[in-house]
C-alpha cells in the first residue's frame, strides 16, 4: 500500500486525496497507524461538528480544552473567549507590524534568507509570547518548551522517539507549571494588560479557570498559535512561487491579499487533519466505523473537493465564494482564526512590499515539516534584491 506519509506525498498529497475522495471517501489504514480517514467535504464537516457522535477525547494531553466535549468544552470555551476577544486581537495589529518590520530589517540587506527560519517561524512565536505576556528575555526558554510540545506530535505511536518526545514533554510541562504559577502570582499582585491577566480574571456564572486549565490553554496556544501560522506564511509563498501569474496579479493588486490568504488556507491547508473518535458505531459512506476508533477528518482533502469548489486544483487568489474549512467547523472551530488571518495578511503584504524581486533560491523539492498533521516546508530559501533598511 502507498505510504501516505512519504515525503513526496506529504509535499503533494492532493493526487492521493483525489483518488480517495472519488473512490470510497472513507479509508481504513491498518496498524501501526490504525485509523479511519475521511476525505470528502461533507464527511469531514460532519466528523468535525457532530460532537454527539464524534468525540474530541482522543489520546492527547489531558488538559487541552480542544480535546474536551460538551458540557466541559462549552464552559471552558466560554471562559477563554472572554479573555481572547476580537478586540484584543485588533489591538495587536500595530505590534505585529513592528515585529514583522524588525525581522525584515535584519534580512533586507542580505539579498537572501530562509523565509521559514528567519521570518515565518519567529514572527508567530513573538506574537504569541507577547500576547500571553512572556517577557522577551524568556523567549528562548519559551521556544524550548514549544519545541518539546511540538515534538509530541512528530512520532507515530510506537515509533522510536515517541518515548523520548513524551519524556521531553513531561519535563517541559513541569517547567511551565512552575513558571506559570509564578506568573499567575505576579499578575494577581499586579494585573497587566495581557492575556494571562484576562484569563485569571475571566468569569462565567461565578466560575473561573483554574491553573491546570490555564496551563493547558497556554500549551494549546503554543501549538495552535505558532506552527499553523508559520505554515500559513510559508505556504503563501510556496503557492505564489508555484503560480507566477497569481504572484504577478497580487503584486499589481495588493488589495487582494486577504482573498489570497483565504485561498492559501484552502489550497495548502496548514492543518491537514483533525482527530475524533466515535462514541458509538457509526456508518459513514457505507463503512461501519467502530466505537473508539481513531478518525482523521482530512481537512486538506475536503478543501479540494470538486463538489464544493469549482476547479479545486487551481490556485486562484480571487476565488469567491471560498467556504474552506481550514479553521475547522462547528463548536471547536479555531479561536485564533482572526489572529492568524491578521498575521498572514501583514506578513504577505510586508514580504511583497519590502523584498523586491522575491523568488525561490532553490529548485530542490522542499522538505515537509516533521509533524504529520501539519503541511508546509521546514526550510524555504529565498532571494531578493538587497536594499537598505527603509
Ligand atoms: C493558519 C493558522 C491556523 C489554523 C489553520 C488553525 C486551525 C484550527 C483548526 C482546524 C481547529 C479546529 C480543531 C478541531 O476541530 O478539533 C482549531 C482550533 C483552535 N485553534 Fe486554531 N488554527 C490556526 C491558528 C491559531 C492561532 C493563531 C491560535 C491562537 C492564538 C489558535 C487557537 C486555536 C484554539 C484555542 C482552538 C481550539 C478551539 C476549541 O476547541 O474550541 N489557532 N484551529
Amino acid at each position: 500500500m502507498t505510504d501516505i506519509f512519504s515525503d513526496a506525498n506529504r509535499r503533494d498529497p492532493y493526487p492521493l486525496y483525489d483518488a480517495m475522495r472519488s473512490g470510497s471517501p472513507v479509508l481504513q489504514v491498518p496498524p501501526p497507524f490504525n485509523a479511519w480517514l475521511v476525505f470528502d467535504y461533507d464527511g469531514v464537516k460532519r466528523v468535525l461538528s457532530d460532537y454527539d457522535t464524534f468525540s474530541s477525547q482522543v489520546p492527547a494531553p489531558k488538559n487541552w480544552f480542544i480535546f474536551f466535549d460538551p458540557p466541559r468544552h462549552t464552559k471552558l470555551r466560554g471562559l477563554i473567549s472572554k479573555a481572547f476577544t476580537p478586540r484584543m486581537i485588533v489591538t495587536l495589529e500595530q505590534r505585529i507590524r513592528q515585529l514583522s518590520a524588525q525581522l525584515l530589517d535584519q534580512a533586507v540587506g542580505h539579498g537572501e534568507m530562509d523565509l521559514a527560519d528567519d521570518y515565518a517561524t519567529p514572527l508567530p512565536m513573538m506574537v504569541i509570547s507577547e500576547m500571553i505576556g512572556i517577557p522577551a528575555a524568556d523567549w528562548p526558554t519559551f521556544t524550548r518548551w514549544s519545541d518539546a510540545i511540538l515534538k509530541l506530535s512528530l512520532s507515530r505511536s510506537g515509533e522510536v522517539g515517541a518515548a523520548e518526545a513524551m519524556s521531553a514533554f513531561g519535563t517541559a510541562t513541569a517547567e511551565m507549571t512552575a513558571y506559570l504559577a509564578d506568573m499567575i502570582a505576579q499578575r494577581r499582585a499586579l494585573p497587566q494588560d495581557d492575556l494571562l491577566t484576562r484569563l485569571i480574571e475571566a468569569e462565567v456564572d461565578g466560575e473561573h479557570l483554574d491553573p491546570v486549565d490555564i496551563l493547558g490553554f497556554f500549551q494549546l496556544l503554543i501549538v495552535g498559535g505558532q506552527e499553523t501560522t508559520t505554515n500559513l506564511i510559508n505556504n503563501a509563498l510556496v503557492c505564489l512561487f508555484d503560480n507566477p501569474d497569481q504572484l504577478a496579479h497580487l503584486k499589481a493588486r495588493p488589495e487582494l491579499i486577504p482573498s489570497a490568504i483565504e485561498e492559501v488556507l484552502r489550497y495548502r491547508s496548514p492543518l491537514q487533519w483533525m482527530m475524533r473518535t466515535p462514541k458509538h458505531d457509526v456508518e459513514l459512506h457505507g463503512r461501519l466505523i467502530p466505537t473508539g476508533a481513531l478518525v482523521l477528518a482530512m481537512i486538506g482533502s475536503a478543501n479540494r473537493d470538486p463538489k464544493q469548489f469549482r476547479d479545486p486544483a487551481r490556485f486562484d487568489i480571487t476565488r469567491d465564494p471560498n467556504p474552506h474549512i481550514a479553521f475547522g467547523h462547528g463548536i471547536h472551530s479555531c479561536l485564533g482564526a482572526a489572529l492568524a488571518r491578521l498575521e498572514g495578511r501583514i506578513a504577505l503584504s510586508d514580504l511583497l512590499a519590502r523584498l523586491k524581486d522575491l523568488r525561490p533560491a532553490s529548485t530542490e523539492p522542499w522538505e515537509p515539516r516533521k509533524a504529520l498533521h501539519v503541511h508546509g516546508p521546514i526550510h524555504l530559501p529565498v532571494r531578493f534584491q538587497p536594499s537598505n533598511h527603509c
